[in-house]
């Protein structure tokens, strides 16, 4: 009999799941829990994962939260010492917190477009594309160093980036959020060749469009109807809807899943509904 690859089982693995108070990652910490795992779940808002820690327990599953800022190297340190004690060793490291910022985003698509007050290219400030930059990228790399060891130490283990459908084509309006992620790429496939020696695999998951709190304004009016930025993405998506958070789980937990994946290493998965498959014609 062969032995089959797709089990879901992550029992006894500790799993660290950074930027779980948000709304992805912390559906990934609550999914790993629920499939056997030890999760630290990691975010700059201590009350959110601890109320997503308490929820998890309240199931029956193994979760514990902690405060930790993705850019702050001693605080990473410190609490991957923490997690040793409660937890133990790292298995899997899901670098998930990221994002943008609107100091980086210009209000118009085109420069041609833009009328008097609106924030256009000239007007983007250096500090904003610095804190997107740094919170994607720096973001990523902190908690590899923190966590990674862990790895190397006991030479396996895997590392899962959060990139996005932007790294592929930038997207108008967020030239800086869209530059983070692409390095995010980069990097995943820069860790997967360093670390290929050591057992330990890099990959990550590019989602496409989903709905968030944050953005629903942006894509629906109030009476439920697409915005024009909306009807964009749809027409640009074959499959012609948004990505419903839970489907990222599939490829998160194969990509994750030392059996199933064993021999993909550097790889960075569309779950996108088919957005960067298409040319538009
Ligand atoms: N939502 C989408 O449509 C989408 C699409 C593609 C990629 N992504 C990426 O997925 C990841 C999660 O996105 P989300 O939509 O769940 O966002 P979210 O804003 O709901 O969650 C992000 C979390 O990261 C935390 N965070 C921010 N700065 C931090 C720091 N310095 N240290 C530690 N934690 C910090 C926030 O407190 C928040 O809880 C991000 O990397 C995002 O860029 C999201």
């Amino acid at each position: 009999m062969l032995e089959l690859p797709l089990k879901i089982d992550f029992t006894g693995k500790v799993v660290v799941v950074t930027g779980a108070g948000g709304v992805l990652c912390g559906t990934m910490a609550k999914a790993f829990a629920q499939a056997g795992a030890k999760v630290a779940a990691l975010d700059l808002n201590q009350e959110s994962v601890e109320k997503l820690a308490a929820e998890v327990r309240e199931e029956g599953y193994i979760c514990q939260g902690y405060k930790a800022n993705v850019l702050d190297a001693e605080e990473l340190e410190a609490v991957h010492q923490q997690i040793l004690s409660d937890l133990g060793p790292c298995d899997i490291l899901v670098n998930g917190a990221g994002g943008n910022n609107p100091r980086a985003t210009t209000d118009n698509e085109y420069h041609h477009e833009k009328t008097e007050g609106q924030k256009g290219f000239f007007d983007l400030e250096p500090s904003g594309v610095d804190f997107v930059f740094k919170l994607n990228f720096q973001g990523t790399l902190l908690p590899t160093q923190a966590f990674a060891k862990d790895m190397v130490e006991r030479k396996s283990g895997c590392i899962l980036n959060v990139s996005s459908m932007n790294a592929y084509i930038p997207l108008t309006k967020i030239p800086a959020y869209s530059g983070a992620k692409a390095a995010v790429s980069n990097f995943t496939q820069w860790l997967a060749t360093h670390f290929a020696g050591t057992g330990i695999r890099c990959n990550a998951i590019a989602p496409g469009f989903l709905v968030s709190n944050q953005n629903r304004s942006l894509l629906f009016q109030e009476d439920g109807t697409p915005t024009a930025r909306s009807n964009k993405i749809l027409s640009g998506t074959p499959m012609k809807r948004f990505v419903e958070g839970e489907e990222l789980l599939g490829g998160v937990f194969f990509l994750c899943d030392d059996q199933a994946a064993s021999a993909i290493t550097g790889v960075v998965l569309p779950i996108d509904a088919g957005f960067a498959a298409y040319s538009g014609v």
